[in-house]
């Protein structure tokens, strides 16, 4: 049996520069340990979040947020894919998120999802300082989550995300999940998104 730490140091990112090492320590696991994340600790997350810069500070972001044992955690799950929904019941926590569209001149808020995102980048790095995995999910019906949770009609459901502190044990998952846990992480190198002075089309294998 792979330990949950054996599991963690393995997912370490090897980075081509060095980095903070709560970045490279960061990975989206689909096992949890199984215990209640606090409040304070939640919290913490909330504040991290809370502080994140965003344009004309309109601080679009919003949560929702349910634990496992409630009815709205399940109703969370309802909404997921079915991919989703076979790992996540490990989390103790699970969240969606959701930015509000327009400004207060009700003119589109075209950098909303963008501040969503840094908001969820600070959280997600903040809960790594506390041992917190954050694993995200597009896999979801938003529609569905909308409706579910009476979402006003001034903001988009965008994601899910399930958190709990780093743990869990691998034989939780399917055998085809236990490989992913275990899978080589892979990145594109930097020459293929940092571009000096202009644009530069970048040729794949397959073209
Ligand atoms: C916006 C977003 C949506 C994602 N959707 C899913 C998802 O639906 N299901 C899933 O298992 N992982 C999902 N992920 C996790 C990614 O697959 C993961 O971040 C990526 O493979 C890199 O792995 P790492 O986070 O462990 O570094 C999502 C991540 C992000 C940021």
């Amino acid at each position: 049996m792979t330990s949950p730490k054996q599991i963690q140091l393995e997912n370490i990112a090897e980075s081509d520069y060095e980095i903070f090492a709560l970045l490279k320590q960061r990975y989206s696991p689909r096992t949890f340990k199984d215990v209640r994340v606090k409040k304070q600790h939640l919290n913490q997350l909330f504040e991290a979040a809370r502080w994140s810069p965003s344009c004309n500070n309109i601080q679009p972001w919003r949560f929702i947020y349910a634990e496992k044992n409630s009815e709205a955690y399940q109703n969370i799950i309802s909404c997921l894919s079915d991919f989703n929904k076979e790992w996540v019941v490990n989390a103790p926590l699970l969240m969606i998120t959701a930015y509000e569209k327009k400004t207060e001149d009700h003119k589109d808020n075209f950098h909303a999802l963008h501040d969503l995102g840094l908001a969820i980048g600070n959280m997600t790095t903040q809960a790594q300082y506390m041992g917190i995995a954050m694993h995200q999910m597009a896999g979801l019906d938003w529609q569905q989550a909308e409706k579910l949770f009476n979402v006003p009609e001034n903001y988009h459901i965008t994601s899910a995300i399930a958190l709990g502190y780093y743990g869990g044990e691998l034989d939780k998952l399917s055998p085809e999940l236990q490989k992913a846990e275990l899978k080589e992480r892979q990145r594109i190198d930097q020459s293929q998104f940092a571009f000096m002075d202009s644009w530069k089309t970048i040729k794949h294998d397959d073209d």
